[in-house]
């Protein structure tokens, strides 16, 4: 696939979760180059009259935001979102994602989890039978940041993954920091049979703020492919 059909892709999903954008709503956008599609494109929407109040999930996404125009708040502003569309690292066809490989994960979750619905963008690569051939970013406070990672690695372990486990660099040497101040582990375990599980291992670890794993949290995934956008889940927020 070409670099610019993977884009066209990303673009015609973020295109189609547009459609359910209306006046008055409070929105939360997502980090990522499919994301940025959606500011982009909501940007147009709000320079021809569209009012709606935005929380970005990540510093790089409120300053794009902003220089389109668009109207943005704060979760201790507006708490309570209607909808945040988001890119994906990987999906499942249950709705359980890997995100973070923009380092965005912690205020990914919590502004998800702050909305009525969640709606994932993504092409169709990013679909995966078994969730983890994309390694699983798990986002860590910088004290006792090797006790922690011991920590991630048994919990691994426990669950019979096992796989190189990796301090995120922003250049070599120079470890990556996330907008909240804490480093990314990129923990390459392979298939996560029971992502359930090792999510709830991961949470339980005190220097872990949080994981990559979102689970319940997607209510409808848009999947661009050479066929046009097909979704699964549900766009309504009506209880399936
Ligand atoms: C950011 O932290 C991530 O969760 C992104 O949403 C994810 O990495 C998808 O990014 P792309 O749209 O660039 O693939």
């Amino acid at each position: 696939m070409s670099a610019f059909s993977a884009e066209a892709m990303k673009r015609a999903a973020a295109r189609a979760a547009l459609d359910s954008v209306t006046h008055g709503m409070r929105l939360g956008l997502g980090t990522g180059s499919t994301a940025a599609h959606f500011v982009d494109l909501l940007g147009a929407r709000v320079k021809d009259g569209l009012d709606v109040l935005c929380v970005p999930t990540s510093e790089r996404t409120r300053a794009q935001a902003e220089s389109l125009g668009i109207a943005l708040s704060t979760l201790d502003e507006t708490p309570q979102l209607d909808l945040t569309v988001d890119g994906a690292d990987e999906f499942d066809s249950r709705l359980r994602l890997i995100k973070g490989g923009g380092g965005a994960l912690l205020r990914e979750k919590i502004v998800a989890a702050a909305s009525t619905r969640m709606f994932v963008i993504a092409d169709a690569t990013k679909e995966a039978q078994t969730l983890g051939a994309f390694p699983l970013p798990v986002e860590i406070d910088r004290f006792g940041a090797r006790s922690t990672i011991l920590h991630i690695e048994r919990a691994g372990r426990g669950l019979g993954l096992v796989g190189p486990l990796t301090v995120r660099e922003a250049a070599p040497g120079e470890r990556f920091i996330t907008d909240g101040g804490h480093y990314i582990v990129d923990c390459a375990f392979g298939a996560i049979d029971d992502p359930e599980a090792l999510s709830a291992r991961l949470s339980a670890i005190p220097g872990v703020m949080d994981h990559g794993l979102f689970i319940g949290l997607a209510t409808a995934i848009f999947i661009a492919g050479a066929e046009g956008v097909r979704i699964i889940g549900n766009i309504s927020g009506d209880s399936i």
